[in-house]
């Protein structure tokens, strides 16, 4: 937020499978292994960042429970009492709920019902308990990306390489410029996952990008690579599955341009 040290990033794109969640959980985990305190909300309610650091059982134990983020909305309260630690240094999670799927209905009575979230963070950036926010968002465009995005001070946009992976593109662009009044987020980059060598969508989705005006495309993408998929499958990051896996590197690398962009 402006005038505060914590920089909140969310992972927004109105399609399903861009790779969202994978780049938030992992980008995260890179910045907290370079020395930076990260905080992560998951606000979806596939539960898929919760998954990515804990096992199904303690997720579904913390979706159950009330101690969550879809509780801590509905009932306005300070997100900092919301807080778990996951294994890892650095590194704390604002967990989910499959309740999140009525998110939508519950804000829908509340005054200035865009800044819900903004406010609950309040007092996280207040005491400045993390270097970086960054949060999950589900595959819509309603008023619960409209709260990730007031919160956001930054918008990472995950695309696919392949041949749909732009498609509906355009109108996150537009509904970004349509909401431009009430959120000073502005997009840090567009990142190109899920790149298959054999195949030359990754050119292709670069030269399509580079089209448009004042979009940064960061440097960095991240190839297809099984490891991601076998470390989601036992809850944790790819650079603990394995170090030295191509995905681990590339995530390493978008957490330096990340951390650069703040410095430029
Ligand atoms: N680099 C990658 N290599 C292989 N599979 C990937 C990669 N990135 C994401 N995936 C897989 O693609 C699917 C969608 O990714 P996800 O991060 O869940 O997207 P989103 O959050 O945008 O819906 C998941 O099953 C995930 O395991
Ligand atoms: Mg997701």
């Amino acid at each position: 937020m402006a005038g505060c040290k914590t920089k909140t990033i969310c992972f927004t794109n109105n399609k399903g499978g861009s790779g969202k969640s994978t780049t938030c959980a992992n980008l995260a985990f890179e910045l907290a292994s370079a020395g930076k305190k990260v905080l992560l909300i998951d606000g979806d309610m596939q539960l898929n960042l919760s998954l990515s650091f804990f096992d199904e059982e303690r997720v579904l134990e913390m979706a159950e429970c009330e101690e969550n983020l879809y509780y801590a909305i509905k009932n306005k309260r300070d997100l900092s009492g919301y807080i778990v630690h996951t294994p890892y240094e650095n590194l704390d999670l604002i967990p989910s709920s499959t309740l999140m799927s009525q998110i939508e209905y519950e804000l829908f009575t509340m005054i200035q019902r865009e800044y819900v979230l903004k406010k609950c963070l309040r007092s996280i950036y207040e005491k400045e308990l993390y270097d970086y926010v960054l949060i999950d968002a589900p595959p819509t465009l309603g008023t619960w990306v409209i709260n990730i995005l007031c919160a956001a001070d930054y918008v990472i946009v995950p695309v696919e390489a392949s041949p749909w992976g732009l498609f509906g593109l355009a109108n996150m662009f537009d509904f970004l410029n349509g909401i431009s009044e009430m959120t000073e987020a502005k997009i840090m980059g567009v990142l190109i996952t899920k790149v298959d060598e054999r195949k030359n969508y990754y050119k292709q989705t670069r030269e399509i990008l580079a089209g448009y005006d004042n979009i940064n495309v960061f440097e960095t993408f991240i190839h297809v690579d099984t490891s991601v998929e076998w470390a989601q499958d036992n809850s944790v990051p790819v650079s603990v599955y394995k170090k030295s896996t191509r995905s681990a590197k590339e995530f390493q690398q978008l957490a330096r341009e990340v951390m650069d962009y703040g410095s430029r």
